[in-house]
């Protein structure tokens, strides 16, 4: 269609008139007759051609939702005021003289010369309104054990914990590391350095000595506040001995503190102090201070796989505003009733948004897990959702999919009737996985909201409103009131509706990364100069996502995966994410990857990864014909063009810790490559399965 190079061609998806439309077709040259429309369709492949099923939310919750339909044209008449207007929800010692100021683009500073205390916000001020008695965290551990932590006891251990960090030193401006399972000193932890005005960069437990060491040193990190070790899959495992190693390297540690969670051995050095001991002894008391709108609040480094981490800068203002007012708006939370639970780490933005600052900021009651999903047993989230009455659950797509994997009858067997809103998080969901989450969690009626965001913007960004927007099984819908996103080509033009191309941000927004840590020159190459002002186009600057995206007939947003996740197959641009989702849609798949490897003839080839169904028959004939069957499915769906060449059926996929798909191992695998560093695997041996062959295909 010439319209311009994108990385996604105009995608239609056909409505359900009878009239015969093109099929679901990646590339408007790519036309495919609907010769079987309808007779041999599975319902699951219905469901994914769909796209012009709707579900309106609950008439309930849309009556009583924190936020309404007015709020998208208020907040574009006047988007500073809406902002303003949110700030107000949180407690301030000074206000602020200016809501934006963007007089030195990309380098934002939001409610400038005002100042507050984010632990304040998210601990004191409800337990001076009268409600210390709430539950701020029912803990659960792997093994069981559980603790009950209310406001005002997270207030006393917040304000040790301060008191602590202050003893060894800590003044603000100075960064601590956080290197825990989840624990509630994780969160203890986080408040502390807030309180204090110390910058926190978290380092997700499962990472190695060597990703620790670079983390503590880019950050310069005074402080280190680890464990003995956390639980993980029945057992303990340690966590001690990787500090040990990092901080040999690390000069600027002066002191590490360690939580005792397993209580096995573990060495020590002189700058080791136990978090009981020196915590525990400390006072109860604290004056917090306010700081800066613009102070640090903390530094998180990017998952990347490939790539050195950045670390992305967030301040205290504009981040705890746009955390706190997502939560309030997205999720719905009514804090007196409501129980939430968000299955994300701490060490993730998830969980500094969506487990600490934006529940927190609101006063709300919630579950923290430190385990895995499938210990003891394969019902262990549902158990949790059972037993805490969890009302609000958050969750990523990679887990649905693994629990649709186990198969339905393992949430049918718990009473998940204190469910009223679902959310996911971490990637495209696929709508054969988003409908069974709706299905088998959601009692096939609760609100779905499929929330993009990323660490860089600090909170989410497009969503739907779950007492307002008419959601579509896969798409992320709208930018939130207050929010410009938009796609655009690679001309960086708007996309009309039905087209594909690059998501981009054109405003600042208060919860905006401010820099990379050290790094100011990246920090505008990386995310400003590929369209607009940056780019030398226009006086407007731009966000670069770096995500693909389409617009649906409706102008609703359809995520489709990092853009380095696109493959070009005989000149035509093709999502990985559509065809994992086409071949998610088959009866006999229950998760897929798919990458682009090199091909002489065709530039790139599709090669497809995908784990069977419980039930499926893999063996011998069976095998090969489900491979046949799978890539006529394919081709079927999106049309003849990202037919994969190859597919393979394999026990499991590689992630890394975070749960996302490492295409590049895969891209390795593919084409014949050695695997290269895996250690951010969560578990190597799957690569072993899979370059081993089980199951190679066609
Ligand atoms: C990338 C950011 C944001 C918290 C967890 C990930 C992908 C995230 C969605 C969604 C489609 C999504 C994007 C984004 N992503 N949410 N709802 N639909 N894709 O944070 O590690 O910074 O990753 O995750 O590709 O750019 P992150």
């Amino acid at each position: 269609s010439g319209a311009g190079k994108t990385p996604f061609g105009a995608i239609r998806r056909p409505r359900q008139s009878p009239a015969p439309g093109p099929r679901a077709n990646l590339c408007t040259e790519t036309q495919v007759t609907p010769s079987d429309e309808g007779a041999g369709m599975s319902e699951a492949l219905a469901n994914l051609l769909n796209e012009t099923r709707q579900f309106p939310p609950p008439a309930e919750l849309a009556a009583n939702a924190n936020v309404t339909g007015e709020t998208y044209a208020a907040a574009n008449a006047d988007r500073l005021a809406f902002w303003e207007q949110q700030a107000q929800r949180l407690t301030w010692t000074k206000r602020w003289d200016r809501v934006l100021d963007w007089s030195k683009p990309p380098f934002a500073r939001w409610f400038v010369g005002g100042q507050l205390n984010v632990a304040y916000n998210c601990v004191d001020r409800h337990v001076e309104a009268g409600r210390g008695d709430r539950v701020a965290i029912h803990w659960e551990g792997e093994p069981g054990d559980t603790r009950t932590i209310t406001y005002a006891e997270l207030q006393k251990l917040t304000c040790q914990a301060a008191n602590a960090l202050t003893e060894l030193g800590v003044t603000a401006g100075d960064r601590v590391a956080i290197y825990l399972p989840m624990v509630p000193e994780a969160v203890v932890a986080m408040l502390a350095c807030a309180r204090i005005g110390a910058t926190h960069s978290v380092v997700f437990g499962g990472f190695s000595a060597d990703a620790l060491t670079n983390r503590i040193q880019d950050a310069a990190a005074k402080v280190v506040v680890t464990a003995d070790g956390g639980y993980r899959r029945g057992r303990p495992s340690a966590l001690k001995p990787t500090v040990d190693e990092a901080v040999s390297n690390c000069p600027s540690v002066e002191h590490v503190l360690v939580v005792r969670r397993t209580g096995e051995e573990c060495s020590w050095s002189a700058k080791d102090r136990w978090w009981h001991e020196t915590v525990g002894r400390a006072s109860v008391e604290h004056q917090a201070t306010a700081f800066d709108s613009e102070h640090p609040l903390f530094i998180l480094y990017t998952s990347g796989t490939t790539a050195r981490p950045k670390g992305i800068l967030h301040t205290t203002g504009g981040y705890l505003t746009q955390a706190s007012y997502t939560m309030h708006g997205v999720f719905d939370l009514k804090p007196d009733t409501d129980v939430y639970w968000c299955t994300a780490d701490v060490g993730w933005v998830t969980g500094h948004s969506y487990i600490v600052y934006g529940p927190l900021s609101n006063g709300a009651t919630q579950v923290m897990y430190e385990g895995t999903p499938d210990t003891p047993h394969r019902g262990r989230f549902w158990e949790l959702v059972d037993r805490y009455r969890v009302t609000i659950l958050y969750t990523a797509p990679t887990l649905i999919r693994t629990m649709m994997k186990w198969g339905e009858e393992i949430p049918a067997g718990f009473d998940l009737s204190s469910l009223r809103l679902l959310g996911s998080v971490g990637e495209p969901i696929n709508p054969e996985a988003w409908m069974w989450y709706r299905q088998h969690v959601g009692g096939g009626q609760l609100p779905i909201v499929d929330t993009w965001w990323q660490t860089e913007t600090g909170a989410i960004m497009i969503s739907p409103l779950p007492g307002v927007t008419h959601t579509k099984p896969g798409s992320a819908m709208t930018p939130l009131p207050g929010i410009n996103g938009d796609v655009v080509d690679d001309q960086g033009q708007p996309v009309p509706n039905g087209g594909g191309g690059y998501l981009v941000l054109r405003e600042p927004w208060p919860s905006m990364l401010r820099t990379i840590w050290g790094d100011d020159n990246r920090f505008v190459e990386t995310y400003w100069s590929r369209f607009g002002a940056g780019a030398g186009v226009g006086d407007d600057w731009v966000y670069f996502a770096g995500d693909g995206a389409k617009k649906d007939d409706d102008g609703h947003i359809w995520l489709l995966g990092r853009v380095d996740d696109v493959m070009l197959v005989s000149g035509h641009n093709i999502s990985t994410t559509e065809v994992e989702s086409a071949l998610v849609s088959h009866p006999s798949v229950a998760e897929a990857a798919v990458v682009g490897a090199t091909d002489p003839t065709t530039g790139q080839a599709i090669v497809a990864f995908a784990i069977p169904r419980g039930s499926a028959e893999t063996e011998g004939t069976a095998g090969a014909q489900l491979i046949t069957d799978l890539r006529d499915h394919v081709a079927r769906t999106l049309g003849p063009i990202a037919k994969p060449r190859q597919i393979m059926l394999v026990p499991e996929l590689p992630k890394t810790r975070s749960g996302k798909i490492m295409r590049r191992l895969l891209r390795d695998v593919a084409e014949n490559r050695s695997l290269g560093d895996v250690t951010t695997l969560q578990d190597s041996s799957v690569m072993e399965l899979i370059a081993t062959g089980m199951g190679a295909g066609t």
